[in-house]
C-alpha cells in the first residue's frame, strides 16, 4: 500500500521532462487539443467550422441540424456571426474560446465573403474583443 501510493506520487514528477520537451517542439502542424493553430480563415473553416456546416458551407440535416451558412441573409450583421462562434448558439458549442480575436475576425470574414455570401465589410479583432466581453 505505501509502495503503491508512493509510486503514485511520484508519477507527476516522471512526468514532467515530457511536457517541458514538448512545450520546445516547433510549431505544431495541426492544431493542439485546447486551441486552433490557423490564422487563415479559408483554413479555420476548413479545420473548426466545416465538420458540422459541411465543406461547402451548405449545412446537414441529420441527427442534428446544422444550419447552411452558404447564402445565409443572417450574415449579413458581422456582429452576429461574431457573437455566434464567441458564445455558441444552443447545439453550437462557442468554439470562438479557443481562438484568439484575429481568428474568430478571419473565419467570421471569409465565411461573409464565401460561399455566396457577399458582405464587403470586415469584422475587426476588436470586434470580436467587445463581444467577448
Ligand atoms: C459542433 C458543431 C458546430 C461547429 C463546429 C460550428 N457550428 Fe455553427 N452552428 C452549429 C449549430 C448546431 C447551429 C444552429 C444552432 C441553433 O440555432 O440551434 C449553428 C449555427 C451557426 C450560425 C448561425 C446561423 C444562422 O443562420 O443563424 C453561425 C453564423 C455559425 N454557426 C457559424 C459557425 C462558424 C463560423 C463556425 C466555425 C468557426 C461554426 N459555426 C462551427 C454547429 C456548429
Amino acid at each position: 500500500m505505501t509502495i503503491r501510493l508512493a509510486a503514485c506520487l511520484m508519477l507527476p514528477v516522471l512526468a514532467l521532462p515530457a511536457v517541458a520537451s514538448a512545450q520546445e517542439a516547433p510549431a505544431p502542424m495541426l492544431s493542439p487539443a485546447s486551441t486552433f493553430a490557423e490564422t487563415d480563415g479559408a483554413a479555420l473553416f476548413a479545420n473548426v467550422c466545416q465538420a458540422c456546416h459541411m465543406p461547402a458551407a451548405q449545412g446537414a440535416i441529420g441527427a442534428g441540424h446544422y444550419p447552411a451558412l452558404a447564402k445565409n441573409p443572417n450574415l449579413e450583421t458581422g456582429a452576429y456571426p461574431v457573437y455566434v462562434v464567441v458564445h455558441g448558439l444552443k447545439g453550437m458549442p462557442p468554439v470562438g474560446r479557443m481562438m484568439n480575436d484575429d481568428q474568430v475576425a478571419a473565419v467570421v470574414n471569409y465565411l461573409r465573403t464565401s460561399f455566396g455570401n457577399s458582405y464587403t465589410d470586415p469584422v475587426t479583432a476588436k470586434d470580436v474583443a467587445d463581444a467577448r466581453n
